[in-house]
């Protein structure tokens, strides 16, 4: 009986012990936690200065580049329902015959199959007149 007894307390220390392993790595997973918090919240915090940065962006003036390929390059890109194509002098000559105001004209009020500003009426007449001037860069 005697072996048995401490073989029994043994196993009550190494109970006794295990627990103590377990509330210490409780312990530490609530410090952990506590400490990523702010952690977290930092994050947060970037995400949200990326948005800013993001909405920024999207605010920023856009190059007359990035207004054809927005607005124009859809039809004008390969000369859909008729439209004179980018960099392509032969299609433009008809057009550019007329004379940049009128060009400039027909872009913002429309022409024919031609819809005014390229569909997009919430565009400013800067920024179609800059998306035009991209496209007729390509056939000087
Ligand atoms: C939905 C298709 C479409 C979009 C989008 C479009 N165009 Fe056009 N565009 C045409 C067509 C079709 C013509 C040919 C009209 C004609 O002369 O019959 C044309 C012609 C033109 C002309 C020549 C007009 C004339 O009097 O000869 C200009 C300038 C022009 N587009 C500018 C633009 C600009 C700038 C954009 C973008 C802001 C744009 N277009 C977007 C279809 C489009």
């Amino acid at each position: 009986m005697r072996c048995c007894l401490s073989l029994g307390s043994g196993i009550i220390f190494m109970s006794i012990s295990m627990t103590t392993i377990a509330a210490d790595s409780l312990t530490r997973a609530q410090i952990i936690e506590n400490n990523t918090n702010p952690v977290g919240q930092v994050n947060v915090a970037g995400a949200s200065a990326q948005a800013a940065a993001a909405a920024a962006a999207a605010n920023a003036p856009l190059t007359g580049e990035q207004l054809y390929k927005k607005d124009c390059a859809f039809c004008h890109d390969n000369g859909t329902a008729g439209a004179p194509k980018y960099g392509d002098k032969n299609s433009w000559a008809p057009h550019l015959a007329k004379g940049a105001d009128v060009l400039k004209e027909h872009a913002l009020k429309g022409f024919k199959a031609m819809p005014a500003k390229g569909l997009c009426p919430q565009c400013s007449d800067e920024d179609t007149i800059a998306a035009l001037d991209y496209m007729l860069k390509s056939v000087q």
